[in-house]
């Protein structure tokens, strides 16, 4: 992966840190390389990806607005997790990204980073929606417009998309993780191999079973009133919704 991973988990521990390789502890036998996710975004979505994760034996880098929220949430947390400065520390020292914000602030988070993101995998879990001072809640982008490709278009050149832990609410994330003695899927999309393969690894850290719904323009599928939206079904259901995608 080469980035400065254990460079971070000298800062979080005292002690250099290399990725490790696990058994994984939830129906399958394969191996889960361990590494430092950054959480940009430590609000009700963001926090349940970082206790999951850091359940999963992950060390998560801690970022939010004002960081007040990431503090709190690192307090629960533990060792696993690590408060930064700012997003761009928090990516720096990790080897991936998830960018756990609201869809209106994703950009400007994405233009503020841009060149850390190079290079990495990110994972964004928004579902392209606004809510107004009412809480009426709104679609942020035309119909038939895939927020996949959207969000493509804002990335760097070098960053790896994937869209993904946005399928399920918060709570139903956090209380399907592991489940047994059939494992859930959590659905992703991404045009890229790689990305595919990273994201299918950090799946399985927080509890899943990872199957792809094909390429980012398919991602209106796993949103918000997306046939894969608020699916929580094992892998062989989830196959035959995917067709194998
Ligand atoms: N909540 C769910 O159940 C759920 C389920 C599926 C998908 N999603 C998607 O996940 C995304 C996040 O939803 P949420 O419910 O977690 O929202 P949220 O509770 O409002 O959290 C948003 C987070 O973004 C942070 N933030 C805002 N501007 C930032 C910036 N410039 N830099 C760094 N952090 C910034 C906020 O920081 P502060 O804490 O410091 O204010 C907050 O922690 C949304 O796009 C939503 O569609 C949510």
């Amino acid at each position: 992966m080469g980035h400065p991973h254990a460079v971070c988990a000298e800062i979080s521990h005292g002690l250099p840190q290399l990725p490790v390789a696990r058994p994984d502890r939830y129906g399958s036998r394969a191996k889960v390389l361990l590494m430092t996710t950054a959480i940009i975004g430590t609000g009700v979505l963001g926090s349940v990806i970082a206790r999951l994760l850091a359940s999963g034996g992950e060390t998560v880098r801690l970022s939010g607005a004002d960081q007040e929220s990431a503090r709190k949430l690192a307090g629960e947390i533990g060792p696993a997790a690590v408060v930064a400065v700012g997003n761009g520390d928090a990516v720096r020292g990790a080897d991936l990204v998830v960018l756990a914000l609201r869809f209106a602030v994703l950009r400007s988070v994405v233009d503020e980073l841009a060149q850390p993101l190079v290079d990495r995998l990110v994972v964004v879990p928004s579902n392209p929606l606004g809510t107004d001072a009412q809480g009426h809640v709104s679609p942020l982008l035309p119909e038939g417009q895939s927020s996949g490709e959207t969000v493509a278009g804002w990335m760097p050149a070098g960053a790896r998309l994937a869209m993904a832990f946005g399928t399920l609410s918060a709570d139903v994330l956090e209380s399907s993780s592991k489940r047994s003695p059939e494992p859930a899927v959590l659905f992703y999309v991404t045009d890229d191999h790689r990305a595919g393969e990273e994201a299918g690894r950090l799946i399985r850290t927080a509890g899943f079973v990872p199957v792809s719904a094909g390429r980012l323009d398919q991602s209106g599928r796993l949103e918000v009133g997306g046939d894969l939206h608020d699916l929580v079904v094992g892998s062989a259901e989830a196959r035959s919704l995917t067709g194998g995608a």
